[in-house]
C-alpha cells in the first residue's frame, strides 16, 4: 500500500513548538516513528511537510495523479477554515485521513472545535500524539485485509 502523508504549517516545528501541548519529540522524530512501523508493516510512505496552503492542495492532487491508496492529512490549523482544502480533497478520489496529534475539540480556543475538513474525510484520528498516525495507518491495513 503506498500512502502519502502530508504535514501542515508548524509541524516542522514539534518539540521546539509548545512543547507542553505537543510533547518534546521533533518532527524527525515522527519521520522515524512513522517510517519505522511502515517498514514493519510492508508500507510504502511518502511523508511532506509543508507550511503553505496551496501546496497542501497539490500534494493532494500529486496524490490522485500518482493513483496512491490513502492520504493521512494533518492540515493543523488550515483544517479549521480552508475550504479550498475541503474543496481539493472533494476533488479527487483517494481516501484522506484527517490526523490530530492532540484532540482539537478538547482545547480551549474555540476555533479548534470545528474541522472544516472532517465531512470530506473518512475518518479523523486525533488526541494520541504519534500515535494518531500509527492508529490511521492501522485502521488502513485492517481496511485492505
Ligand atoms: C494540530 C491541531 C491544530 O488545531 C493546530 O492548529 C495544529 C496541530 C494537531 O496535530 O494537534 O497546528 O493539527
Amino acid at each position: 500500500m503506498r500512502i502519502l502523508i502530508i504535514n501542515g504549517p508548524s509541524l516542522n516545528l514539534l518539540g521546539v513548538r509548545e512543547p507542553e501541548i505537543y510533547g518534546h519529540n521533533t518532527y524527525l522524530d515522527l519521520e522515524s516513528t512513522l517510517n519505522r512501523f511502515a517498514k514493519e508493516n510492508k508500507l510504502e510512505l511518502d511523508i511532506h511537510q509543508t507550511n503553505y496552503e496551496g501546496i497542501v492542495i497539490d500534494l493532494l492532487q500529486h496524490a490522485h495523479h500518482k493513483n496512491y491508496d490513502a492520504v493521512l492529512l494533518n492540515a493543523a490549523a488550515l483544517s479549521h477554515y480552508s475550504y479550498a482544502i475541503y474543496d481539493a480533497i472533494k476533488s479527487i478520489r483517494i481516501p484522506v485521513i484527517e490526523v490530530h496529534l492532540t484532540n482539537p475539540k478538547n482545547r480551549p480556543e474555540t476555533f479548534r472545535h470545528i474541522s472544516v475538513i472532517e465531512p470530506v474525510c473518512i475518518k479523523t484520528f486525533s488526541g494520541e500524539g504519534f500515535n494518531s498516525y500509527i492508529n490511521a495507518l492501522r485502521y488502513l491495513l485492517e481496511a485492505k485485509s
